[in-house]
Protein backbone atom coordinates (compact mmCIF):
# COMPACT_ATOMS: atom_id res chain seq x y z
CA UNK A 1 0.00 0.00 0.00
CA UNK A 2 1.31 3.77 -0.67
CA UNK A 3 1.88 6.08 2.27
CA UNK A 4 -1.44 7.47 1.25
CA UNK A 5 -3.72 4.15 1.05
CA UNK A 6 -2.22 3.69 4.44
CA UNK A 7 -3.26 6.56 6.14
CA UNK A 8 -6.42 6.40 4.38
CA UNK A 9 -7.11 2.69 6.14
CA UNK A 10 -5.94 4.44 9.54
CA UNK A 11 -8.19 6.94 8.99
CA UNK A 12 -11.14 4.55 8.28
CA UNK A 13 -10.51 2.46 11.31
CA UNK A 14 -10.22 5.30 13.64
CA UNK A 15 -13.37 6.64 12.25
CA UNK A 16 -15.76 3.67 11.98
CA UNK A 17 -17.27 4.34 15.38
CA UNK A 18 -19.62 6.89 13.51
CA UNK A 19 -20.84 4.24 11.63
CA UNK A 20 -22.13 1.45 14.07
CA UNK A 21 -23.22 -1.73 13.49
CA UNK A 22 -26.75 -2.70 13.44
CA UNK A 23 -25.93 -5.08 16.73
CA UNK A 24 -25.03 -1.93 18.35
CA UNK A 25 -27.25 0.62 16.67
CA UNK A 26 -29.96 -2.20 18.43
CA UNK A 27 -28.52 -2.15 21.81
CA UNK A 28 -28.41 1.55 22.07
CA UNK A 29 -31.77 2.11 20.42
CA UNK A 30 -33.17 -0.40 23.26
CA UNK A 31 -31.73 0.87 25.84
CA UNK A 32 -33.02 4.96 24.61
CA UNK A 33 -36.48 2.86 24.16
CA UNK A 34 -36.44 1.79 27.73
CA UNK A 35 -35.78 4.99 29.39
CA UNK A 36 -38.22 6.79 26.93
CA UNK A 37 -40.91 4.09 27.87
CA UNK A 38 -39.81 5.11 32.07
CA UNK A 39 -39.68 8.12 30.90
CA UNK A 40 -43.25 8.55 29.87
CA UNK A 41 -44.76 6.11 32.30
CA UNK A 42 -43.45 7.71 35.14
CA UNK A 43 -44.07 11.39 34.25
CA UNK A 44 -47.27 12.34 35.81
CA UNK A 45 -45.78 11.15 39.18
CA UNK A 46 -43.00 13.59 39.02
CA UNK A 47 -42.53 17.29 40.03
CA UNK A 48 -43.14 19.58 37.50
CA UNK A 49 -40.70 21.78 38.73
CA UNK A 50 -37.57 21.75 40.77
CA UNK A 51 -35.31 25.18 41.65
CA UNK A 52 -32.18 23.44 41.62
CA UNK A 53 -29.45 24.62 39.72
CA UNK A 54 -26.65 23.34 41.06
CA UNK A 55 -24.88 21.03 38.66
CA UNK A 56 -22.08 18.91 38.19
CA UNK A 57 -21.01 20.83 35.21
CA UNK A 58 -17.89 18.31 35.27
CA UNK A 59 -19.88 16.14 33.73
CA UNK A 60 -21.33 17.85 31.00
CA UNK A 61 -18.03 19.28 30.28
CA UNK A 62 -16.50 17.79 26.42
CA UNK A 63 -13.62 15.94 26.95
CA UNK A 64 -11.90 13.19 24.83
CA UNK A 65 -13.04 10.64 27.90
CA UNK A 66 -15.66 7.93 26.15
CA UNK A 67 -18.66 6.75 28.34
CA UNK A 68 -21.67 3.95 27.83
CA UNK A 69 -24.57 5.04 26.90
CA UNK A 70 -25.97 3.79 29.94
CA UNK A 71 -23.80 6.33 32.03
CA UNK A 72 -24.91 9.16 29.78
CA UNK A 73 -28.21 8.53 30.46
CA UNK A 74 -27.97 8.49 34.06
CA UNK A 75 -26.32 12.22 33.73
CA UNK A 76 -28.75 13.35 31.50
CA UNK A 77 -31.10 12.46 34.30
CA UNK A 78 -29.12 14.04 37.07
CA UNK A 79 -27.85 17.16 35.52
CA UNK A 80 -31.42 17.77 32.65
CA UNK A 81 -34.32 16.06 33.69
CA UNK A 82 -34.44 16.57 36.92
CA UNK A 83 -33.45 19.82 37.42
CA UNK A 84 -35.84 23.06 36.39
CA UNK A 85 -38.99 23.00 34.38
CA UNK A 86 -40.31 19.78 32.12
CA UNK A 87 -42.03 20.94 29.92
CA UNK A 88 -42.91 17.39 28.68
CA UNK A 89 -45.41 17.58 31.60
CA UNK A 90 -49.08 17.56 31.99
CA UNK A 91 -48.27 19.46 35.21
CA UNK A 92 -47.02 22.58 32.88
CA UNK A 93 -49.07 25.30 33.52
CA UNK A 94 -47.22 28.02 32.95
CA UNK A 95 -45.57 30.14 30.63
CA UNK A 96 -46.76 28.95 27.44
CA UNK A 97 -46.61 25.02 27.31
CA UNK A 98 -45.79 23.21 24.39
CA UNK A 99 -45.95 19.12 25.12
CA UNK A 100 -43.60 16.71 23.06
CA UNK A 101 -46.12 13.85 21.25
CA UNK A 102 -44.35 10.63 20.93
CA UNK A 103 -45.10 10.62 16.96
CA UNK A 104 -43.46 13.58 16.64
CA UNK A 105 -40.08 12.29 18.07
CA UNK A 106 -40.26 9.76 15.92
CA UNK A 107 -40.69 11.79 12.90
CA UNK A 108 -37.57 13.80 14.53
CA UNK A 109 -35.71 10.49 14.54
CA UNK A 110 -36.43 9.64 11.09
CA UNK A 111 -35.42 12.87 9.67
CA UNK A 112 -32.36 13.02 11.61
CA UNK A 113 -31.32 9.78 10.34
CA UNK A 114 -32.22 9.95 6.64
CA UNK A 115 -30.88 13.67 6.63
CA UNK A 116 -33.03 14.78 3.90
CA UNK A 117 -32.40 18.47 2.76
CA UNK A 118 -35.33 20.52 3.15
CA UNK A 119 -33.77 23.69 2.44
CA UNK A 120 -33.94 23.60 -1.72
CA UNK A 121 -36.71 21.91 -4.15
CA UNK A 122 -33.45 20.65 -5.94
CA UNK A 123 -32.23 18.83 -3.06
CA UNK A 124 -35.20 16.65 -2.14
CA UNK A 125 -38.34 17.37 -4.10
CA UNK A 126 -40.34 14.92 -1.52
CA UNK A 127 -39.28 16.71 1.92
CA UNK A 128 -39.60 20.12 0.15
CA UNK A 129 -43.01 19.20 -1.27
CA UNK A 130 -44.01 17.77 2.29
CA UNK A 131 -42.58 21.20 3.96
CA UNK A 132 -45.46 22.93 1.10
CA UNK A 133 -47.98 20.92 1.90
CA UNK A 134 -48.14 21.26 4.92
CA UNK A 135 -48.06 25.15 4.74
CA UNK A 136 -51.01 24.34 2.09
CA UNK A 137 -52.76 22.88 4.95
CA UNK A 138 -51.99 26.29 7.09
CA UNK A 139 -53.26 28.13 4.28
CA UNK A 140 -56.53 26.14 3.75
CA UNK A 141 -57.18 26.20 7.87
CA UNK A 142 -56.72 30.34 7.79
CA UNK A 143 -58.50 30.56 4.81
CA UNK A 144 -55.23 32.12 3.13
CA UNK A 145 -55.21 32.38 -0.68
CA UNK A 146 -53.22 29.60 -2.40
CA UNK A 147 -50.43 32.04 -3.84
CA UNK A 148 -49.33 33.60 0.00
CA UNK A 149 -46.19 31.63 0.70
CA UNK A 150 -45.22 29.97 4.07
CA UNK A 151 -42.42 28.48 5.63
CA UNK A 152 -41.44 26.10 8.52
CA UNK A 153 -40.04 28.03 11.33
CA UNK A 154 -37.89 26.83 14.51
CA UNK A 155 -40.68 28.64 16.46
CA UNK A 156 -43.03 31.76 17.03
CA UNK A 157 -39.87 34.43 17.30
CA UNK A 158 -38.29 33.82 13.64
CA UNK A 159 -41.68 33.14 12.48
CA UNK A 160 -42.69 36.85 13.13
CA UNK A 161 -39.37 38.09 12.50
CA UNK A 162 -39.82 36.56 9.07
CA UNK A 163 -43.50 38.34 8.69
CA UNK A 164 -42.11 41.76 9.87
CA UNK A 165 -39.61 41.50 7.89
CA UNK A 166 -42.00 40.96 4.75
CA UNK A 167 -44.09 44.09 5.93
CA UNK A 168 -40.87 46.55 6.23
CA UNK A 169 -39.77 45.60 2.55
CA UNK A 170 -43.48 45.51 1.55
CA UNK A 171 -44.06 49.08 2.58
CA UNK A 172 -39.95 50.03 1.57
CA UNK A 173 -39.73 51.11 5.46
CA UNK A 174 -35.59 52.44 5.52
CA UNK A 175 -33.68 55.70 5.63
CA UNK A 176 -35.85 58.44 6.77
CA UNK A 177 -38.78 57.13 6.41
CA UNK A 178 -38.62 54.75 9.83
CA UNK A 179 -38.63 57.67 12.26
CA UNK A 180 -41.89 58.52 10.63
CA UNK A 181 -43.39 54.99 10.53
CA UNK A 182 -46.06 54.06 13.15
CA UNK A 183 -46.83 50.59 14.41
CA UNK A 184 -49.72 49.71 16.25
CA UNK A 185 -49.85 46.63 18.53
CA UNK A 186 -51.06 45.78 21.90
CA UNK A 187 -49.15 46.22 25.44
CA UNK A 188 -49.48 42.51 25.77
CA UNK A 189 -48.17 42.02 22.31
CA UNK A 190 -45.15 38.86 22.73
CA UNK A 191 -41.94 40.63 23.24
CA UNK A 192 -40.41 38.76 20.12
CA UNK A 193 -42.67 41.34 18.07
CA UNK A 194 -40.39 44.03 19.78
CA UNK A 195 -36.92 42.26 19.23
CA UNK A 196 -37.72 41.54 15.52
CA UNK A 197 -38.87 45.33 15.10
CA UNK A 198 -34.79 45.75 16.46
CA UNK A 199 -33.18 42.99 14.82
CA UNK A 200 -34.67 44.56 11.31
CA UNK A 201 -33.77 47.95 11.65
CA UNK A 202 -36.75 48.81 13.28
CA UNK A 203 -36.02 50.05 16.22
CA UNK A 204 -36.42 53.87 15.59
CA UNK A 205 -40.09 53.20 14.36
CA UNK A 206 -42.98 54.84 16.23
CA UNK A 207 -44.73 51.91 18.32
CA UNK A 208 -48.59 53.44 19.84
CA UNK A 209 -49.16 50.65 22.45
CA UNK A 210 -53.31 50.70 22.18
CA UNK A 211 -55.53 50.46 24.57
CA UNK A 212 -57.67 47.53 25.64
CA UNK A 213 -60.88 47.10 26.63
CA UNK A 214 -61.89 45.21 29.96
CA UNK A 215 -60.92 41.60 28.22
CA UNK A 216 -57.82 42.49 27.11
CA UNK A 217 -58.27 42.98 23.46
CA UNK A 218 -57.44 46.11 21.56
CA UNK A 219 -60.13 48.91 21.40
CA UNK A 220 -60.66 49.60 17.80
CA UNK A 221 -62.26 52.70 18.13
CA UNK A 222 -59.19 54.21 20.27
CA UNK A 223 -56.91 52.46 17.19
CA UNK A 224 -58.48 54.47 14.46
CA UNK A 225 -58.44 57.87 16.17
CA UNK A 226 -55.02 57.13 16.89
CA UNK A 227 -54.64 56.74 13.21
CA UNK A 228 -56.81 59.74 12.21
CA UNK A 229 -53.73 61.74 14.44
CA UNK A 230 -50.97 60.21 13.23
CA UNK A 231 -51.83 60.86 9.37
CA UNK A 232 -52.64 64.42 10.78
CA UNK A 233 -49.07 64.67 12.09
CA UNK A 234 -47.84 63.40 9.07
CA UNK A 235 -46.62 60.49 10.31
CA UNK A 236 -47.19 56.99 7.90
CA UNK A 237 -49.26 54.03 9.74
CA UNK A 238 -47.66 51.36 8.43
CA UNK A 239 -48.66 48.01 10.22
CA UNK A 240 -51.35 46.77 12.99
CA UNK A 241 -50.55 43.79 14.64
CA UNK A 242 -53.27 41.70 15.87
CA UNK A 243 -53.09 38.94 18.50
CA UNK A 244 -54.59 35.84 18.09
CA UNK A 245 -54.31 34.62 21.92
CA UNK A 246 -52.02 36.97 23.96
CA UNK A 247 -49.71 35.08 25.97
CA UNK A 248 -50.49 37.18 29.03
CA UNK A 249 -54.44 36.49 29.18
CA UNK A 250 -55.42 34.48 26.06
CA UNK A 251 -57.18 37.27 24.67
CA UNK A 252 -58.28 37.38 20.83
CA UNK A 253 -57.83 41.35 19.48
CA UNK A 254 -61.35 42.25 17.56
CA UNK A 255 -59.48 40.25 13.92
CA UNK A 256 -62.09 41.42 11.93
CA UNK A 257 -62.53 44.82 12.48
CA UNK A 258 -58.74 45.22 12.46
CA UNK A 259 -58.21 43.82 9.22
CA UNK A 260 -60.66 46.06 8.00
CA UNK A 261 -59.38 49.23 9.54
CA UNK A 262 -55.47 47.99 8.04
CA UNK A 263 -57.36 48.39 4.41
CA UNK A 264 -58.58 51.37 5.23
CA UNK A 265 -55.49 52.98 5.59
CA UNK A 266 -52.96 50.72 3.70
CA UNK A 267 -51.28 49.14 6.67
CA UNK A 268 -49.81 45.74 6.57
CA UNK A 269 -52.16 43.50 8.67
CA UNK A 270 -49.96 41.26 10.79
CA UNK A 271 -51.21 38.33 13.72
CA UNK A 272 -49.66 36.73 15.95
CA UNK A 273 -51.38 33.43 16.37
CA UNK A 274 -48.54 31.91 17.74
CA UNK A 275 -50.30 30.52 21.16
CA UNK A 276 -53.74 30.49 20.20
CA UNK A 277 -54.02 29.87 16.44
CA UNK A 278 -54.95 26.15 16.67
CA UNK A 279 -57.82 27.08 18.58
CA UNK A 280 -59.65 27.72 15.20
CA UNK A 281 -60.12 24.13 14.68
CA UNK A 282 -62.88 23.88 17.56
CA UNK A 283 -65.68 24.45 16.12
CA UNK A 284 -67.17 26.25 19.50
CA UNK A 285 -64.05 29.38 18.40
CA UNK A 286 -64.26 29.22 15.13
CA UNK A 287 -66.22 32.98 15.24
CA UNK A 288 -63.66 34.24 17.26
CA UNK A 289 -61.31 33.84 14.84
CA UNK A 290 -63.49 35.70 11.92
CA UNK A 291 -61.51 38.08 10.36
CA UNK A 292 -57.58 35.74 10.46
CA UNK A 293 -57.97 35.60 6.79
CA UNK A 294 -57.47 39.37 6.26
CA UNK A 295 -53.93 39.18 7.89
CA UNK A 296 -50.98 40.21 5.28
CA UNK A 297 -49.18 37.59 7.62
CA UNK A 298 -49.72 35.25 9.83
CA UNK A 299 -48.06 33.52 12.69
CA UNK A 300 -48.70 29.79 14.34
CA UNK A 301 -47.15 27.34 16.17
CA UNK A 302 -47.23 23.56 16.07
CA UNK A 303 -44.79 23.10 18.94
CA UNK A 304 -47.52 24.95 20.89
CA UNK A 305 -51.15 24.37 19.83
CA UNK A 306 -50.04 20.81 18.16
CA UNK A 307 -48.31 19.85 20.88
CA UNK A 308 -45.49 18.92 19.67
CA UNK A 309 -41.87 19.38 21.44
CA UNK A 310 -40.11 22.38 20.91
CA UNK A 311 -39.18 23.04 17.46
CA UNK A 312 -42.08 23.89 15.02
CA UNK A 313 -42.92 27.37 14.04
CA UNK A 314 -44.89 28.56 11.16
CA UNK A 315 -45.32 31.63 9.12
CA UNK A 316 -48.09 32.82 6.21
CA UNK A 317 -47.68 35.55 4.06
CA UNK A 318 -49.51 36.75 1.62
CA UNK A 319 -47.22 38.83 -0.86
CA UNK A 320 -44.15 36.69 -1.88
CA UNK A 321 -42.65 39.61 -3.67
CA UNK A 322 -41.93 41.11 -0.34
CA UNK A 323 -41.19 37.61 1.39
CA UNK A 324 -38.07 37.28 -1.42
CA UNK A 325 -37.28 40.35 -1.29
CA UNK A 326 -34.96 39.71 1.65
CA UNK A 327 -34.79 35.90 1.51
CA UNK A 328 -34.29 34.98 -2.34
CA UNK A 329 -30.83 35.05 -3.33
CA UNK A 330 -28.68 33.62 -6.18
CA UNK A 331 -25.15 32.61 -5.86
CA UNK A 332 -23.21 30.62 -8.45
CA UNK A 333 -22.89 27.88 -6.29
CA UNK A 334 -26.08 27.28 -6.12
CA UNK A 335 -26.87 27.37 -10.12
CA UNK A 336 -27.41 23.58 -9.88
CA UNK A 337 -30.42 23.89 -7.22
CA UNK A 338 -32.39 27.00 -8.87
CA UNK A 339 -35.98 26.28 -9.81
CA UNK A 340 -38.47 29.10 -10.51
CA UNK A 341 -41.57 27.17 -10.20
CA UNK A 342 -41.71 25.11 -6.56
CA UNK A 343 -41.45 27.42 -3.54
CA UNK A 344 -37.77 27.14 -2.16
CA UNK A 345 -37.84 27.09 1.94
CA UNK A 346 -34.61 28.73 1.78
CA UNK A 347 -36.73 31.44 -0.22
CA UNK A 348 -38.33 32.39 2.67
CA UNK A 349 -36.01 32.74 5.70
CA UNK A 350 -32.92 33.69 6.63
CA UNK A 351 -32.15 29.36 7.37
CA UNK A 352 -30.45 28.03 3.89
CA UNK A 353 -29.23 24.37 5.67
CA UNK A 354 -32.13 23.34 8.44
CA UNK A 355 -33.24 20.54 10.13
CA UNK A 356 -35.82 18.41 7.89
CA UNK A 357 -38.54 19.72 10.51
CA UNK A 358 -41.55 18.85 8.74
CA UNK A 359 -41.72 15.15 9.26
CA UNK A 360 -41.87 15.89 12.88
CA UNK A 361 -45.62 17.11 11.96
CA UNK A 362 -46.42 15.56 8.80
CA UNK A 363 -45.91 11.90 10.77
CA UNK A 364 -48.17 13.04 13.50
CA UNK A 365 -50.64 14.08 10.94
CA UNK A 366 -50.73 11.37 9.06
CA UNK A 367 -50.78 9.22 12.08
CA UNK A 368 -53.59 10.15 14.20
CA UNK A 369 -55.29 12.50 11.36
CA UNK A 370 -56.87 15.66 12.73
CA UNK A 371 -59.85 14.75 15.22
CA UNK A 372 -57.17 13.59 18.37
CA UNK A 373 -55.47 17.12 17.98
CA UNK A 374 -58.86 19.21 17.77
CA UNK A 375 -60.38 16.95 20.93
CA UNK A 376 -57.35 17.78 22.64
CA UNK A 377 -57.24 21.78 22.31
CA UNK A 378 -61.26 21.38 23.31
CA UNK A 379 -60.18 19.49 26.44
CA UNK A 380 -58.24 22.64 27.25
CA UNK A 381 -61.30 25.30 27.08
CA UNK A 382 -63.30 23.20 28.92
CA UNK A 383 -60.50 22.32 31.59
CA UNK A 384 -59.83 25.86 31.87
CA UNK A 385 -63.42 26.63 32.40
CA UNK A 386 -63.35 23.59 35.35
CA UNK A 387 -60.25 24.87 36.82
CA UNK A 388 -61.63 28.83 37.37
CA UNK A 389 -64.63 26.95 38.89
CA UNK A 390 -62.93 24.85 41.24
CA UNK A 391 -60.27 28.35 42.05
CA UNK A 392 -63.74 30.47 42.74
CA UNK A 393 -64.52 28.36 45.22
CA UNK A 394 -61.65 27.93 46.98
CA UNK A 395 -62.32 32.00 47.26
CA UNK A 396 -59.86 32.83 44.60
CA UNK A 397 -60.54 35.88 42.24
CA UNK A 398 -60.25 34.90 38.66
CA UNK A 399 -59.74 37.48 35.85
CA UNK A 400 -61.84 38.08 33.10
CA UNK A 401 -63.63 34.78 30.87
CA UNK A 402 -60.87 34.35 28.41
CA UNK A 403 -61.14 33.61 24.68
CA UNK A 404 -59.20 30.61 25.16
CA UNK A 405 -57.12 28.42 27.73
CA UNK A 406 -54.47 31.39 29.64
CA UNK A 407 -56.62 32.90 32.40
CA UNK A 408 -55.17 34.21 35.35
CA UNK A 409 -56.07 34.31 39.56
CA UNK A 410 -55.02 35.87 43.12
CA UNK A 411 -55.99 35.38 46.31
CA UNK A 412 -57.13 38.70 47.84
CA UNK A 413 -56.60 39.87 50.91
CA UNK A 414 -58.60 42.29 53.09
CA UNK A 415 -55.45 44.47 53.38
CA UNK A 416 -55.56 45.62 50.05
CA UNK A 417 -51.66 46.59 50.04
CA UNK A 418 -51.00 43.39 51.18
CA UNK A 419 -52.26 41.61 48.29
CA UNK A 420 -49.50 41.41 45.99
CA UNK A 421 -47.25 40.75 48.82
CA UNK A 422 -49.29 37.37 49.44
CA UNK A 423 -49.42 36.28 45.83
CA UNK A 424 -46.20 36.45 45.47
CA UNK A 425 -45.17 34.40 48.71
CA UNK A 426 -48.00 32.01 47.45
CA UNK A 427 -46.14 32.12 43.69
CA UNK A 428 -42.79 31.31 45.74
CA UNK A 429 -44.42 28.27 47.61
CA UNK A 430 -46.34 27.10 44.12
CA UNK A 431 -42.65 27.10 42.71
CA UNK A 432 -41.04 25.34 46.05
CA UNK A 433 -43.82 22.78 45.68
CA UNK A 434 -42.80 22.09 42.29
CA UNK A 435 -46.17 19.61 41.72
CA UNK A 436 -47.02 21.51 38.82
CA UNK A 437 -45.52 24.63 37.79
CA UNK A 438 -47.50 28.16 37.44
CA UNK A 439 -46.26 31.35 36.22
CA UNK A 440 -47.14 34.66 37.57
CA UNK A 441 -47.26 37.93 35.33
CA UNK A 442 -48.40 41.71 36.06
CA UNK A 443 -52.52 43.06 34.96
CA UNK A 444 -52.76 46.32 35.35
CA UNK A 445 -50.54 46.82 38.03
CA UNK A 446 -51.34 43.40 40.39
CA UNK A 447 -48.55 40.55 40.54
CA UNK A 448 -51.19 37.67 39.70
CA UNK A 449 -50.75 33.58 38.86
CA UNK A 450 -51.23 32.39 35.25
CA UNK A 451 -52.42 29.42 34.14
CA UNK A 452 -51.44 28.54 30.91
CA UNK A 453 -53.80 25.31 29.42
CA UNK A 454 -52.08 23.71 26.53
CA UNK A 455 -50.27 20.76 27.27
CA UNK A 456 -51.92 17.66 25.80
CA UNK A 457 -51.12 15.87 29.01
CA UNK A 458 -52.94 18.17 31.12
CA UNK A 459 -56.37 16.18 32.43
CA UNK A 460 -58.69 16.61 34.74
CA UNK A 461 -56.69 14.47 37.05
CA UNK A 462 -53.71 17.21 36.84
CA UNK A 463 -56.18 20.16 37.68
CA UNK A 464 -57.48 17.94 40.77
CA UNK A 465 -54.12 17.60 41.96
CA UNK A 466 -53.13 21.47 41.06
CA UNK A 467 -55.73 22.45 43.13
CA UNK A 468 -54.41 20.29 46.02
CA UNK A 469 -51.08 21.76 45.85
CA UNK A 470 -52.62 25.30 45.62
CA UNK A 471 -54.50 24.41 49.09
CA UNK A 472 -51.36 22.97 50.66
CA UNK A 473 -49.44 26.21 48.96
CA UNK A 474 -52.57 28.68 50.45
CA UNK A 475 -52.09 27.25 53.66
CA UNK A 476 -48.23 27.56 54.51
CA UNK A 477 -48.55 31.40 52.80
CA UNK A 478 -51.60 32.23 55.14
CA UNK A 479 -49.21 30.75 58.11
CA UNK A 480 -46.07 32.56 56.89
CA UNK A 481 -47.65 36.22 56.42
CA UNK A 482 -49.87 35.25 59.87
CA UNK A 483 -53.16 35.71 58.31
C1 LIG B 1 -48.15 34.87 21.28
C2 LIG B 1 -46.72 34.41 21.18
N1 LIG B 1 -45.97 34.82 20.14
C3 LIG B 1 -44.69 34.44 19.99
C4 LIG B 1 -44.09 33.63 20.92
C5 LIG B 1 -42.65 33.24 20.74
O1 LIG B 1 -42.58 31.93 20.26
P1 LIG B 1 -41.27 31.03 20.44
O2 LIG B 1 -41.04 30.93 21.90
O3 LIG B 1 -41.66 29.75 19.79
O4 LIG B 1 -40.16 31.70 19.72
C6 LIG B 1 -44.83 33.17 22.02
C7 LIG B 1 -44.21 32.31 23.03
O5 LIG B 1 -44.78 31.94 24.00
C8 LIG B 1 -46.18 33.57 22.15
O6 LIG B 1 -46.94 33.18 23.19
Amino acid sequence: MTTIENKLADLAKKSAALEPDENTRNAWLNTLQNYCNNYINTLSDKPTFNQNTQLNLADLRIDNHKKTLDSLLKTYTKEVVDNGLKPSSGGHIGYVPGGGIFTSALGDYLAAVSNEYAGIFYGSPGAVSMENELTNWFKDLFHFPSDAVGNLTSGGSIANLIALTAARDAHQIKGEKIEKSVVYLSPQVHHCIHKALRIIGLEDVIVHHLILDENFRIDHIKLEQQIKVDLQQGLHPFCIIGSAGTTDTGAIDPLDILGDISKKYNTWFHIDGAYGGFFILVDAKKDAFKGIEKADSLVIDPHKGLFLPYGLGAVLVKDKKAVFKSHHYFASYMQDAFTDDILNPADVSPELTKHFRGLRLWLPLKLHGIEPFIACLEEKLVLTEYFRNQLSALDFKVGPLPDLSISYFWYPTDEKALENKFNETLMTEIHKDGTVFFSSTVINGSYVIRMALLSFRTKKETIDKAIEMIKRCLARTKKQLDI
